[in-house]
């Protein structure tokens, strides 16, 4: 049935580009699986207020945030067949696409900063992995961050041996796959919406996430514990249907492209403090009790998890994983 909706909301889409040019203004609908006030719900806003500025209201952005036009499994074909002309998909969620590489910022550690995060994203690395959309009919335009993850359950997760047997969700990527089991524990791709249901109901026992996505979808009040980890990192890709994109008249896309820029230092400006300030939320509900881990715990799954790294460097690229851990190590060293 949603694919019959894609190809229709599509059909729409292409009728009402031509034309209506003439009539009214160009329409981007931003869908997106987060809610509005987070990192990303919140650029899309500043995206939208700056985009419809700088164009003097040639271009009409929609927002839909929480997954109310389509979730994580139909967004990416929604956004290839047209019925959407932009989305901000975490990283995580290249590979049912074809494109694996950008798992690479699953590996679990990989980046022990913001600033290593930026040496990639802003540099030929990043431009790279952006550049591997364009055969899938896909622009990308920004990187937005979240932020590090934390892992959630209804039992204290201090050591790797604590995970053995947990049914643990996750985002459709292989590399975080591998993560899970090395833990011992059964991890099980679902789609962000479904997640906070399935925490609910023990479909699943634990998740992994940023704070503010704990704290939004209401997880923490479903989960007795959260393990301040910072094992692994949430960031996105922003992306726009790359036949919409090119086909812009030149001045409207030189200005949508200036309120990219704009809402991008904006959204990643204030994705640490939405962090912190979702994190002291979880800590004054007292739905969650907050467990930060202790260096020797860290040293524990750092090493059950150095398995993972041999286990997906051909999934990622020998090469992509040895200039991303470069990048990382010039800023480091
Ligand atoms: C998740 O599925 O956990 C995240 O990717 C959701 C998001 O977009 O932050």
């Amino acid at each position: 049935m949603k694919r019959i909706a894609i190809v229709l909301g599509a059909v729409a889409a292409l009728a009402l580009s031509g034309p209506a040019l003439a009539q009214g203004p160009i329409v981007i609908k931003f869908s997106h699986v987060v809610a509005p006030d987070t990192p990303k719900g919140k650029g899309s806003l500043k995206f939208k207020e700056l985009a419809e500025k700088y164009t003097n209201g040639k271009v009409v952005v929609e927002v839909y945030p929480n997954s109310q036009l389509y979730k994580d499994n139909e967004e990416l074909q929604a956004l290839q067949l047209g019925a959407v002309q932009m989305l901000a998909p975490s990283l995580a969620k290249f590979g049912p696409l074809g494109v694996r590489e950008f798992e690479v910022f699953d590996l679990p550690f990989i980046l022990p900063s913001k600033e290593a995060l930026r040496k990639v994203t802003d540099g030929p690395l990043g431009k790279k992995l952006m550049g591997l959309l364009e055969p899938k009919g896909i622009k990308g335009l920004a990187y937005w961050d979240n932020g590090f993850k934390d892992m959630s359950a209804n039992k204290p997760l201090r050591m790797p041996d604590d995970f053995k047997g947990l049914k643990m969700r996750i985002q459709s990527s292989k590399v975080l796959e591998a993560q899970m089991r090395a833990l011992g524990a059964i991890p099980q791709v679902m789609a962000f919406s479904e997640v906070y249901q399935a925490l609910a109901t023990g479909v699943v026992d634990g998740t992994e996430n940023p704070p503010s996505n704990e704290y939004t979808q209401k997880m923490h009040e479903v989960q007795k514990y959260t393990m301040l980890s910072d094992h692994g990192y949430v960031g996105y890709a922003v992306i726009a249907n790359k036949r919409f994109w090119d086909g812009l008249p030149a001045d409207v896309r030189a200005n949508l492209e200036k309120a990219m820029a704009e809402a991008t230092k904006f959204s990643n400006d204030i994705a640490q403090s939405e962090n912190d300030d979702a994190l002291d939320a979880i800590k004054k509900s007292g739905k969650s009790q907050v467990i930060a881990l202790t260096a020797e715990q860290k040293a524990a799954w750092r090493k059950a998890l150095e398995p993972v790294y041999t286990e997906m460097t051909s999934r990622v690229g020998k090469d992509i994983l040895a200039e991303f851990e470069k990048e990382v190590k010039s800023v480091t060293h």
